[in-house]
This record gives structure tokens, sequence and C-alpha cells, in this order.
């Protein structure tokens, strides 16, 4: 089916949390799903190697694979590190055909989202036209202004889509203790964030025109 590259320059903005998140929600939903996590913290490879052999399986690796699949059925998530910039961030980017870009909801984080817009923007047009992008912001509390900011300055113009807000929530703290994701808990307990989910996974179903 298809690669969706988790990445964003600044360090702990939930790209692990997200992609793990993802791989588990593909694998409940029958899709045979690779996780591949390019970060020497391993953080993704860690949480499958929790994960329990009664929930849905999913292969990891920790470098991309040659080719893509292109059977409908598989996909492959892609959690990328921190600071990549240049030459790799190229590299990785056209290996993917969704990108999510997670964003923390302060000032400082925000900036930075600017600037790995810009050079995401940079690496011209063979990239932006066969890559969509969107951004996600995470550990939200309350309601905040702040990212109606981030949708005015950083998307609206620039036809990138902010998706969706997802809440600072002990439920992703469980869930990657166990190696499972929020879909593999509780309904009632994960009621909001399933709801949170839903803008991103349609996104993640929209094809190109
Ligand atoms: N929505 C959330 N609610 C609560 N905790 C969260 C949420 N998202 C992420 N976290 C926690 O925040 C920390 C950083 O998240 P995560 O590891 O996913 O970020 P990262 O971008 O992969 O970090 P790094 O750049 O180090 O790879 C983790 O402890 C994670 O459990
Ligand atoms: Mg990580």
């Amino acid at each position: 089916m298809s690669s969706i590259m988790v990445i964003n320059a600044k360090g702990g903005s939930g790209k692990t949390t997200i992609s793990t998140n993802l791989a588990a929600y593909y694998a409940v939903n029958s899709f045979n799903v690779t996780l591949v996590d390019l970060d020497p913290q391993a953080s993704s490879l860690n949480w499958l190697s929790s994960r329990p052999i009664t929930k849905a399986k999913i292969k990891g690796l920790s470098s991309l694979p040659n080719k893509t699949s292109s059977k409908v059925n598989d996909i492959t998530i892609i959690d990328v590190p921190a600071a990549i910039y240049g030459a790799r961030l190229e590299t990785y980017i056209k290996k993917a055909r969704k990108i999510i870009i997670p964003v923390l909801p302060s000032p400082i984080d925000m900036s930075a989202a600017r600037d790995f817009l810009k050079s995401i923007r940079n690496l011209g047009s063979v990239v932006r036209n066969r890559t969509d992008i969107c951004l996600v912001a995470n550990r939200c509390r309350a309601n905040t202004n702040i990212f109606e900011e981030l949708d005015d300055y950083l998307v609206n113009e620039r036809g990138i889509r902010y998706v969706s807000a997802f809440r600072d929530n002990t439920n992703y703290i469980n869930a990657a203790k166990k190696g499972i994701g929020i879909f593999e808990m509780g309904q009632s307990m994960t009621a909001q964030d399933r709801e949170e989910w839903k803008p991103l996974i349609s996104w993640l179903k929209t094809k190109r025109k």
C-alpha cells in the first residue's frame, strides 16, 4: 500500500508514539505492517520487542527496505530520529508517500517546526509533487490558541494540512510500556484518543488526484 514517515528535527515531539500507535492500528486492521526504526535509540523496536505474542503481528526493521511493497495490504511505517537534515533528510523523505510531523504546543517547538518545514520545502519539487505532508499537534492540554497560530502561519498558506491534535494522556505511556497501541486498549478508556486519531487515519487514506 504505502509508506508513512513520522519525522521532525525536534526531539521528543512524539515520533515514536505516533509510529508505534499507527503500526498497532494497521496491524489490528489486518494489514501486513513493517515498522522501520531508523533511530539508534531504537525506541520503536524496543516497543516491538515488548509486544505480547497474542497481539497482531508487526515486522520490525532497523533500516529502510530496498523496495517498498506495492501490495494493497502492505504498509510501512518509518520512525525517523531527531536532527536529520540535508542529504539524509532528502534520502529519507523520498522513501515516503505520506509524512506526519508531530509538533508539541510550545513556541520553541513551533518555531523549530517552521524551520523544519522550510528545509523540507527546500528539497524541491520532486519531493513536493509525490509526498503529502501533515502536521499533528501532540501532547495538547485543554484548548490552546497556540495551534490556531500554527494553523495560520504554517499550514493554510503553504498547503500542508494540520489534521489533528492528540491530548497529553497516560494511555500513551501505558501503551508504550506494554508494546501495544491505544487501539488495543479498552474502548471507553481510549474513546477520546480514538476520536482524535480519526482525522489522521482518514487523511492517510486520501489518494492524490
Ligand atoms: N500524547 C501523549 N501523551 C502523553 N505522553 C506522550 C504523548 N506523546 C508522547 N508522549 C511521551 O513523551 C515522550 C516523548 O515521546 P516520543 O518518544 O514518542 O517522542 P520522539 O519524537 O520519538 O522522541 P525522540 O526525538 O527522542 O525520538 C515519551 O515519554 C512518550 O511516552
Ligand atoms: Mg523516537
